[in-house]
This record gives C-alpha cells, sequence and structure tokens, in this order.
C-alpha cells in the first residue's frame, strides 16, 4: 500500500477516495481551495490541509490532480520538484508548451513522474505510434448542450472545429480528452466538437489512419450523476492507474 495525496476533492477526488482501499493506496492529504469540500470527503486519519504548502509537507508517494488547469499550473512543478510522483487529470493544461517543459524539467531534475491517466477514452496506448509514424488523426465530441456549459441551446449544432490547443482554451472544463490524445500522438489533433440536445451520455469519437490501417474508437460515457461535465470512466481510469502503477508487467 502507497501514500497518496489529492488536490481537487470533487467528482473525482470523492471517488478515489471512496475507492483507495480497492486499488491498494491510502489516502494521507487532501487539499482543496474550498475547505468544505476537502472536509466533506475526508477519510480518517487523512490531514485536510488549509494550503497548498501544508499539503505538500505530508509525507506521501503520489499527488493525484483532480482540480482545474490551474490547479496544474500554481502546484504542478512544486509537487514534481518535492520527489513525488503526479497524476495530471486536466491534461489541458499541458497543451501550453512553457509549462509542459518547465514540468518535465522539474520531474527530469527530482527523480518523479508525469501520468496522464487514460481519461474519458480509450486506445491512448497504442495511438502513441503517430509521434513516430505518418498517419491522420481526429476527436469528434458530442455532448449535451448543458454539459458544455450552452443551456438555451436545443438541437444539433457544430460549436468547435479547430485544433486541440485551441479547444481546451474554449472548453476547458471539457475536452480535455483532446488534449490527451495531443500529448499522446505529439501533435495539435484536429478536434470537432457538437453540442446535441438529444444525447445524454457524453460521446467522444476517434478516428486514425496510416500505413498501419484504420482505428475506429467510438465511447459513450456515463456521467457523474452530480456533474454531468464530468465522465464516470476518468475517474475509474485513475483508479486502475493507481492500481497498477507498481506493477512489474506494464501493459499498453
Ligand atoms: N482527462 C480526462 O479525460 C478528464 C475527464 C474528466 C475530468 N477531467 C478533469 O479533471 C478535473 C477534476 O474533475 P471533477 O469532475 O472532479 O471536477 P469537480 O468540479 O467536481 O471538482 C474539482 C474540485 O477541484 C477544486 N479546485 C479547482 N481548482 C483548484 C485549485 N486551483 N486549487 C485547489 N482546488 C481547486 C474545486 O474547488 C473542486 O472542488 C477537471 O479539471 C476536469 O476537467 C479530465
Amino acid at each position: 500500500m502507497y501514500k497518496i495525496g489529492i488536490i481537487g476533492c470533487g467528482s473525482i477526488g470523492r471517488m478515489i477516495v471512496e475507492n483507495a482501499g480497492h486499488v491498494d493506496v491510502k489516502v494521507v492529504a487532501i487539499y482543496d481551495d474550498i475547505l468544505s469540500r476537502a472536509k466533506d470527503i475526508s477519510p480518517d486519519g487523512c490531514t485536510v490541509a488549509k494550503n497548498f504548502e501544508e499539503f505538500l509537507r505530508e509525507d506521501m508517494d503520489l499527488v493525484v490532480e483532480a482540480a482545474s488547469q490551474e490547479a496544474v499550473q500554481e502546484y504542478g512543478k512544486a509537487v514534481l520538484k518535492s520527489g513525488k510522483d503526479l497524476i495530471v487529470m486536466s491534461s489541458g493544461a499541458l497543451l501550453d508548451c512553457q509549462l509542459k517543459k518547465e514540468m518535465i524539467d522539474a520531474a527530469e531534475g527530482h527523480n518523479s513522474n508525469i501520468f496522464i491517466p487514460s481519461g474519458a477514452i480509450l486506445g491512448l496506448d497504442n495511438l502513441k505510434i503517430l509521434r513516430f509514424m505518418d498517419g491522420d488523426i481526429s476527436l469528434k465530441t458530442i455532448k449535451n448542450p448543458k454539459s458544455l456549459g450552452m443551456e438555451d441551446l436545443t438541437g444539433k449544432k457544430v460549436v468547435f472545429k479547430g485544433k486541440a490547443t485551441e479547444a481546451v482554451k474554449k472548453f476547458p472544463f471539457n475536452i480535455n480528452v483532446a488534449a490527451s490524445l495531443s500529448l499522446a500522438t505529439g501533435r495539435d489533433i484536429d478536434v470537432e466538437i457538437v453540442a446535441d440536445s438529444d444525447v445524454s451520455d457524453n460521446i467522444h469519437q476517434i478516428r486514425a489512419r496510416g500505413e498501419f490501417g484504420k482505428i475506429t474508437i467510438d465511447i459513450e460515457n456515463s456521467k457523474f450523476p452530480k456533474n454531468p461535465k464530468t465522465s464516470y470512466l476518468a475517474a475509474l481510469s485513475i483508479l486502475s492507474l493507481l492500481k497498477t502503477r507498481n506493477d512489474q508487467i506494464k501493459i499498453g
């Protein structure tokens, strides 16, 4: 059993706390800039930090960021410089090339690692081939307008078409999938976002093509009841990363 801390005590943070025992980790510290949220989910014996400095002082092997892109910007480097591994859920933050470089430097210099979980999709493992092979990749995300913060929109409408780097700025809470795919493939991928009032699940359609063949991945994610912007699969993917982190056989 190894020790972890969590930044961000919303849907995903809560899910990790509730399932820590199943994946052989002990949550020793949690931090949220809204203290009551951290208090709300705190397990027995866990430090509810009042500020980030208090959080980071805790003895832990790994920190899970389940908060926001801002949290990655504010705390990412400090976590890595303290020698702790970091799981980044708000992967959109790492499309900022300067921040990404600074975080890689911090990790290299302090023997720590940055993990990006599969999140709300599948296929990141093998799509890494696009870093060294020619090929095309694109993502179409279809969500209910409410999940995109467009309460009044009815029917079906393309609300974004462009590159992942622009998409994460316009839809920071929704489009970490585009960011993770870009980071995995080393490209600023093409993204289309569709608002459709007839869908309730979050749908991601990944298409890739190259000498290797044709890849079609369609995912229909169930949402968290309390936070329709987040997919249940995303939280589960952190649990699976935590569970397999120290495996001798690394799969995928
Ligand atoms: N990679 C993926 O596929 C994927 C999928 C789903 C969610 N996400 C991302 O994961 C993150 C967490 O998702 P969630 O559904 O649990 O969100 P949530 O809104 O339910 O909870 C986030 C919590 O983090 C706290 N927080 C935000 N910024 C903070 C900061 N700078 N310092 C301290 N606390 C801060 C908030 O107060 C809130 O309690 C979001 O950024 C979301 O976009 C990524």
